[in-house]
Parts: structure tokens; C-alpha cells; sequence
């Protein structure tokens, strides 16, 4: 069992929600976001309801890179190893290109590919001390393909992740380093609270019970929640630009 988790972005959504249901399945958590004060809440509910469970919280920004290292190197500290590392913070925020927004489109290129650069860096120099560990890179089924408007360049940094998630997996192939990338459909969170007609839309507590399950069998790749995600992932590959970019909505 990998009982130790990290997962940033745990402050809400996907993060707070697998930090639960981690919680219940037994495993140990250490938690990062900018809130610290919704980690500590988080923290304190987790510890009620699982009292055996051991959760440690620090204040991370992804975007301060010496921080990530620093706050990752000290909850291998608090723990004695860090075995699994759940790369989750990401933003929503985007415009289409060329609309004067480029502040919004580079905070998210920032935090969602160089944010998830250096927290990969930062997991795997734990792991390959360790000679052990599981990386788990939370992208989005918006990685399938280029995607229209708002989402532009969200959906580039989301390809960005997956590849790296891919490119580490072929790197430590055959070592005891194993690596999964997920790719959530809608799940109900934070950074879509104000979306209200997405596609085949869950609650948060169904689609991080899927992404949960896919963690723990450590697949490689994941479509989550597999239903309706895989054949529409699937279409979203392969029909010409013209019907994928209508799937998404
Ligand atoms: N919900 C979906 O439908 C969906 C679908 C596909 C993929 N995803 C991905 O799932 C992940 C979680 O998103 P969510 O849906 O749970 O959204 P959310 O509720 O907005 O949560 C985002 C989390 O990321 C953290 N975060 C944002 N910027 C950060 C920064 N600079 N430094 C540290 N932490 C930062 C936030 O914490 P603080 O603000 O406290 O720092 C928060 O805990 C993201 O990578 C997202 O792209 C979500």
C-alpha cells in the first residue's frame, strides 16, 4: 500500500475530495494549497472522522518553484517518505487568444505546466532517492484535443502535463517508479461552480471516487469517470476539428 499521499491543490474540488477519500481508505496525507486555513478545516474533519490518520498541511504556491521543493523535501521529513504524490493544483482562468488577455492565459500556462514542471521535479528527486514511489499527473479530457475560446490554453497546458506524464513513464520504465496521468471529464468544483450547462457533468464525490479507484489500480492512463469519458475521449480524438470541438460544448 502507499500509505503516505501529497496532493496539492487541496484546498477544494478534486484535491479536498481525494484527500478524503483517501483518508477513508487508510493512507496518511500531506496537503498543500495557497489557503492554508481550508487546509487546517479539511485537515481537522479528516482526523475526526479517521482518527488513526496522520495529516500534515503547508501553505504552497506552485508558482514560487524554490517553495515547491522546499515544501515537498519537508513532508518527506514529516513522514520518512513521501510514496505517492498527486499533482492536482491547476486554474481555470483563459481567453481566447489575441483578446487582450494574455495576463489570464499565462497565469494558467504558468500554474498548470511550469506549476506542474516543478512539482514533477520535486516528486521524482524524492523518488528516485527513495528507488520507489507513484506519480499521479492530473490532466483533463480537454488534453484530447486543441479547444476553442476560453479554453484554449487551459486545454495546451493539460496536453503539456499528460506528455510529461507520458515522457517520465518511458523514462522509469522497469524501475520500482510508477506514474499514472488522469484525465477528469466535468467533475463539480470550485473552477467550474459558475458553469452551468457542462457535458455529462458529476457531483465531485462521484467523479473523485472514479479518479480515486484509478489510482489505486495505478493504471497508467485514465479517462475518469470511464462512462461516458472513454468513447467520447475517443471521438474527441479522432472525428474531424469541426464535431470534436461540439462535444466539448
Ligand atoms: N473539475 C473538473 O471538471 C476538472 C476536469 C479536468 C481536470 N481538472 C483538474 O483538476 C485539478 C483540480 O481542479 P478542481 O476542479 O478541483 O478546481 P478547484 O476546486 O478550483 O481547485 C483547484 C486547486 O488548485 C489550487 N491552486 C490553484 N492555483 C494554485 C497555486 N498557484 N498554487 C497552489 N495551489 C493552487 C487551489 O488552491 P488555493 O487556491 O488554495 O491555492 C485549489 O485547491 C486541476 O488541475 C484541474 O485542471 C478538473
Amino acid at each position: 500500500m502507499r500509505k503516505t499521499i501529497l496532493i496539492t491543490g487541496a484546498s477544494s474540488g478534486l484535491g479536498e475530495e481525494m484527500a478524503r477519500q483517501f483518508a477513508a481508505r487508510g493512507h496518511d496525507l500531506a496537503l498543500c494549497a495557497r489557503r492554508v486555513e481550508k487546509l487546517e478545516a479539511l485537515a481537522a474533519e479528516i482526523v475526526a472522522a479517521h482518527p488513526g490518520c496522520r495529516v500534515e498541511v503547508r501553505a504552497l504556491d506552485v508558482n514560487d518553484h524554490d517553495q515547491v521543493f522546499e515544501v515537498f523535501r519537508a513532508f518527506r521529513e514529516d513522514f520518512g517518505s513521501i510514496d505517492r504524490v498527486v499533482v492536482n493544483a491547476g486554474l481555470g482562468k483563459g481567453a481566447p487568444l489575441g483578446t487582450g488577455r494574455f495576463d489570464a492565459n499565462r497565469e494558467t500556462a504558468m500554474t498548470n505546466f511550469v506549476g506542474a514542471l516543478a512539482q514533477t521535479e520535486a516528486a521524482l528527486e524524492i523518488f528516485r532517492d527513495q528507488n520507489a514511489g507513484h506519480l499521479v499527473m492530473i490532466s483533463s479530457m480537454s488534453a484530447m484535443r486543441g479547444m476553442p475560446r476560453t479554453i484554449t490554453t487551459y486545454a495546451a497546458t493539460k496536453a503539456g502535463v499528460a506528455h510529461l506524464a507520458e515522457g517520465v513513464r518511458a523514462d522509469l520504465m522497469g524501475t520500482p517508479i510508477k506514474v499514472s496521468v488522469i484525465y477528469p471529464g466535468y467533475i463539480r468544483s470550485e473552477m467550474n461552480e459558475r458553469v452551468k450547462n457542462a457535458p455529462f457533468m458529476v457531483s465531485t464525490e462521484k467523479g473523485v471516487t472514479a479518479i480515486v479507484e484509478a489510482v489505486e489500480k495505478e493504471k497508467g492512463s485514465a479517462h475518469v469517470p470511464p462512462w461516458p469519458w472513454i468513447p467520447v475521449g475517443f471521438g474527441l480524438k479522432h472525428l474531424p476539428l469541426p464535431l470534436a470541438r461540439k462535444l466539448m460544448g
